[in-house]
């Protein structure tokens, strides 16, 4: 066949139907599967056939026809080989780095990673005798300085959230390979509708399918892609032993959602854009941080990586906490939560939620102002959005 836009595959990729023919993907709830007889049982426990990419069932810990829908589906969109599916996003971080690393090696993390991930590598993984050393995502001679004999993997989400800072996939894909490293990519934030970074070198890519995936605040998912080879095969041991499995019941709402990605991807970017332009010009309004914006000091760079600046737009207000909260206070229409990816726009104070359990001289470092107010811009009109704001910037 023909190779397929993007848009028809995030409607047809991946569909396996039964023998009842249906039209809209199955949900198969069941835990495990019946087998036609005990040598058909002993080949599905210890052959191929029910392995990654397999067409057979075992027990859904790793094997479930939705879950494998909803692989198929973001392989096809991600132009990746393998895709693994996890319970969450921090399941697929945790997932990649239990099976590619090991006691003594080393990771380099780009510093403006999701807090969570910060907290996986410096605290859990640390005990477990990992050692990251974590740089500033766009200074690609801080990530070559940081690599170690050991280093066996370099992290980093791209565009960072809540700055928009950009990272240059390509260039760090060569700074892992030179290491013999693999350049792990977070791609939560542009999805494949906006970035694929398969594209530019990356080794594998992370999701939270909680956000745009699903894209609208329902359920919890995850995964992993990449090249089939050993570092998925790992991914996918690791699944299998440990259980971070994505239920059929998730994985079939987000592959729902994924039907829609691409026109709520460039849908809500649009609004995004627009509502960046207007906040630049706003007299209350100190800074936008949104890589769409021509102003935007690696818009070149995001304009070569993503299709648009997505759907992320963060802003200081002129006064400091108090400035920020009246915003956030002063909305009626906007969602005051920390989620993102949602159609409903949702608001938040980065310093006091987000980034609130590390130390004032540590966010200073990472550019997290008091005064810093983060919009993830959903569907509703952006006259809407405009007024709902302007409530607050007086
Ligand atoms: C960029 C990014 N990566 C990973 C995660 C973690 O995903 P989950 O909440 O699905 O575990 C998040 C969650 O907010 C995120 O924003």
């Amino acid at each position: 066949m023909a190779k397929l836009d993007l848009s028809t595959l995030g409607v047809r990729a991946g569909i396996a139907r039964s023998r009842f023919n249906e039209h809209s993907e199955a949900l198969y709830l069941t835990s495990s599967f019946v087998f036609e007889n005990a040598a058909q049982a002993a080949e599905r426990f210890t052959g191929g056939s029910a392995g990654l990419g397999g067409s057979a069932f075992v027990y859904s810990r790793f094997t479930n026809p939705t879950v494998s829908m909803f692989q198929d589906r973001l392989a096809a969109l991600e132009g990746a080989e393998a895709c693994v599916a996890t319970a969450s996003g921090m399941s697929a971080i945790l997932a990649t780095s239990m099976a590619l690393l090991k006691a003594g090696d080393h990771v380099v993390c780009s510093n403006a990673v999701f807090g969570a991930t910060v907290q996986l590598y410096s605290t859990i993984l640390a005990r477990f005798g990992i050692e990251t050393t974590f740089v500033p995502p766009a200074k690609v001679e801080e990530w070559q300085r940081a690599v170690r004999p050991n280093t066996k993997l370099l992290f980093l989400e791209t565009p960072s959230n809540p700055l928009g800072e950009v990272s240059d996939i390509a260039a760090l894909a060569a700074v892992a390979r030179r290491a013999g490293a693999v350049l792990v990519v977070d791609n939560a934030l542009c999805t494949p509708a906006l970035q694929r970074p398969l594209e530019f070198g990356a080794d594998l890519i992370i999701h939270s399918a909680t956000k745009y995936l699903d894209g609208q605040g329902r359920v919890l998912g995850g995964a992993v892609l990449g090249k089939k080879g050993p570092a998925m095969d790992a991914v996918f041991g690791f699944l299998r032993t440990a259980g971070p499995s994505l239920s059929p019941f998730n994985a079939w709402v987000i592959l729902k959602g994924m039907e829609t990605l691409e026109i709520r991807m460039l849908a809500q970017s649009e609004r995004a854009l627009e509502l960046a332009r207007w906040l630049e010009k706003h007299p209350k309004v100190a800074r936008v941080y949104y890589a769409g914006l021509e102003s935007h000091p690696q818009h070149a760079l995001a304009m070569r990586q993503q299709r648009t600046g997505g759907a992320l737009v963060s802003f200081d207000v002129k006064g400091g906490r108090e400035a920020a909260w009246k915003v956030i206070d002063s909305t009626r229409l906007i969602s005051i939560t920390g989620n993102l990816g949602d159609v409903k726009t949702t608001i938040t104070h980065p310093a006091t939620t987000t980034h609130g359990r590390i130390t004032p001289e540590a966010r200073a470092a990472a550019g997290i102002t008091d005064g810093l107010v983060r919009v993830a811009v959903g569907l509703e009109a952006v006259a809407d959005l405009k007024a709902d704001l302007s409530r607050g910037l007086g």
